[in-house]
């Protein structure tokens, strides 16, 4: 072993330290493929289907279809290199567990610390959304039983939240009610959202019970959510077909002509972030490797299964939303699958309770699962030594991670107090796709192992013609969608921008973006050399390259937050992970 930031840790130590040869880890396997899948779903279809596919319809238009197979594509990509390292590593921990065999422990823990921002920050998104969705069933509820179960709008959003719509002049009658009818105590207003902690607290708690308990509860939920998105497909198809609304399928866009992308491949891919966080959750499934009775065959089966149902899904819903009402009328709806049944629109009551329950069940299955899987990648850096001891520690009753699953509690908890939606959203996003570029990378370096029966084996395509080939095209069609972005992106000549020659938009504003386009195509020049001399394998060269090609779409802000957040976690890692690490300890 080394002092080195990048030592390794070999797989087999990873395995024996899990206890898969011979000793128990402590966590219970119960968990067959058809749980896996169920698992996957439940963490995939949730507050991005029911909250964010409404805006992605108004940018993308009915071709946001388009994005979702490409997206559906580039995440299959990815769950392909998580089931090969979930083959070879079946052990909790997931991409944290996949860098540190591959990277070496530095990258492992940037993985771990940026994993904490995709589970416990997305669940803090997912909890905004449930309690929007829930405050909403809580009202048609009252409606129908003649009771007021209407909850303050000062107890159903955060106070940033607020402050921030605010600051930038809303006149939402919700938002001015919670500021101007908020109690006040010593000056403060008391503005924060308590559907959101109280759901939290209980997930907490379903979670800390054991596993076995939220298998149950999750697949009851899945089943659940799948019957209500399959009602509205048929519900909203049907109807669709026979009030002759097909037309909606190629709308009249601003220049009056009909098509099925009305703002052009830009309008599509402006949507990508939306439609991305909509994915995030199929890699959820590999934490859950000590639980599973045949990790090695059933996580990639489960990875893969609820990724393609999941897509399915998503394709149908998109062509029925974009089919039910024009493009153009999701602006600023945040319950697209309730809205299309309005009175306005296809106008059935009925279906908007159903839509409204149902999107409350889906979000509380994401928040589970997510819950669930943030403690197992604390609990595997705990036995590193990257983590004080006390985050491995298994409940003797329960059998669950019970101090890192009351911590999940706490980290997802006391920001709900301080925070808004849009923050942690991109938050969520960026780190989650660092991770999947790290996964994807990390299956390049590592050697090819023998075909194993009865185990999953990524199949090995030469990248070596393929690859280059597969690069050139794509310029080349890049070139072609965006040709007039291009030329400036490459001389960076600004000045004849009007914003910018009035000082609205700063040179960095403008370069940014084209910069990490600049960067994303370099990197493809590098690995198209590499993939060349060394015959790198296909597969994970397109999920690296796909992913990487999503970042570029993330803006400087959010860029800054995450930097700025894997700083703290290097501060912290220098300060007690490197010299705590089990790798460190046994040198000495
Ligand atoms: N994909 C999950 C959701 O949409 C995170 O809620």
């Amino acid at each position: 072993m080394s002092n080195s930031l990048f030592r390794t840790k070999k797989i087999g130590a990873i395995l024996s330290d899990a206890g898969d040869e011979g000793h128990s880890s402590g966590l219970k396997r119960v968990l067959t493929v058809k749980d896996l899948t169920f698992f996957g779903i439940a963490a995939i279809i949730g507050a991005g289907s029911f909250s964010s596919l409404g805006s992605a319809v108004f940018s993308a238009g009915p071709g946001v279809v388009i994005l979702f197979i490409i997206t559906g594509i580039a995440c299959a990509f990815t769950a392909l290199c998580y089931s090969e390292f979930a083959s070879r590593i079946p052990v909790a921990g997931s991409a944290y567990t996949y860098a540190y065999a591959s990277f070496g422990e530095l990258f492992a823990w940037i993985i771990g610390w940026a994993l904490i921002m995709e589970y416990s920050i997305g669940n803090i998104y997912v909890a905004f959304s449930w309690s929007d969705y829930f405050t909403s069933f809580m009202d048609k509820l009252g409606d129908i039983m003649h009771l007021n179960l209407h909850v303050p709008d000062y107890f159903s959003n955060s106070y940033a939240e607020v402050k921030h719509a605010l600051d930038a002049g809303t006149q939402d009658p919700k938002i001015l009610y919670a500021w101007n009818h908020a109690p006040v105590i010593g000056g403060l207003r008391i503005i924060f959202d308590i559907p959101a902690i109280v759901i939290n607290m209980l997930i907490t708690w379903l979670v800390f019970r054991g596993i076995k308990e939220s298998r149950n509860f999750s697949n009851v939920m899945v089943i659940l959510k799948l019957a209500v998105i399959i009602i509205v497909i048929l519900v909203g198809g049907s109807l669709i077909f026979t009030g002759g609304l097909t037309h909606n399928w190629t709308p009249v866009n601003d220049e009056g002509v009909r098509s099925f992308m009305p703002n052009g491949f830009g309008g599509v891919m402006a949507a990508v972030s939306g439609v991305f966080f909509a994915y995030i959750g199929f890699d959820a499934v590999s934490v859950l490797a000590e639980e599973s009775k045949n990790p090695q065959r059933d996580l990639p089966r489960g990875m893969l299964l609820s990724l393609v149902i999941c897509t399915i899904v998503y394709i149908l819903l998109s062509l029925v939303l974009a089919g039910a009402v024009n493009y153009r009328n999701f602006s600023g709806v945040g319950d697209p699958l309730a809205f299309i049944f309005e009175k306005q629109n296809l106008n059935v009551g009925w279906m908007q309770f159903l839509v409204s329950i149902s999107a409350v069940i889906a979000m509380t299955s994401v928040l589970l699962v997510f819950q669930m899987g943030q403690p197992r990648i604390w609990m595997s850096m705990s036995r590193d030594g990257l983590l004080p001891p006390m985050f491995q520690k298994i409940h003797s009753k329960f059998k669950t991670p019970s101090f890192a699953t009351i911590v999940t509690g706490l980290v997802v908890g006391v920001p709900i107090l301080f925070t808004d939606k849009t923050f942690v959203l991109d938050f969520t996003s960026i780190a989650t796709l660092f991770a999947f570029v790290l996964v994807c990378g990390g299956i390049l370096l590592l050697p090819r192992k023998e075909k194993i029966a009865g185990k999953f084996n990524l199949p090995y395509v030469n990248g070596k013609f393929l690859y280059p080939l597969i690069i050139a095209v794509s310029f080349i069609l890049f070139n072609v969608t965006i040709r007039n972005y291009i030329p400036d992106m490459l001389s960076f000549n600004f000045s004849a921008d009007p914003d910018y020659i009035s000082g609205k938009t700063s040179f960095m504003e403008l370069a940014t973006p084209k910069i990490s386009l600049i960067i994303f195509w370099i990197i493809c020049i590098v690995l198209v050399i590499t993939s060349f001399l060394k015959n790198l394998s296909l597969i994970p060269l397109m999920g690296l390259t796909t992913c990487l090609y999503l970042l570029t779409g993330m803006t400087k802000s959010n860029w800054a937050w995450f930097l700025s957040w894997l700083l703290i976690g290097l501060i912290i890692y220098f300060l007690y992970g490197f010299k705590k690490s089990k790798l460190a300890t046994e040198t000495k």
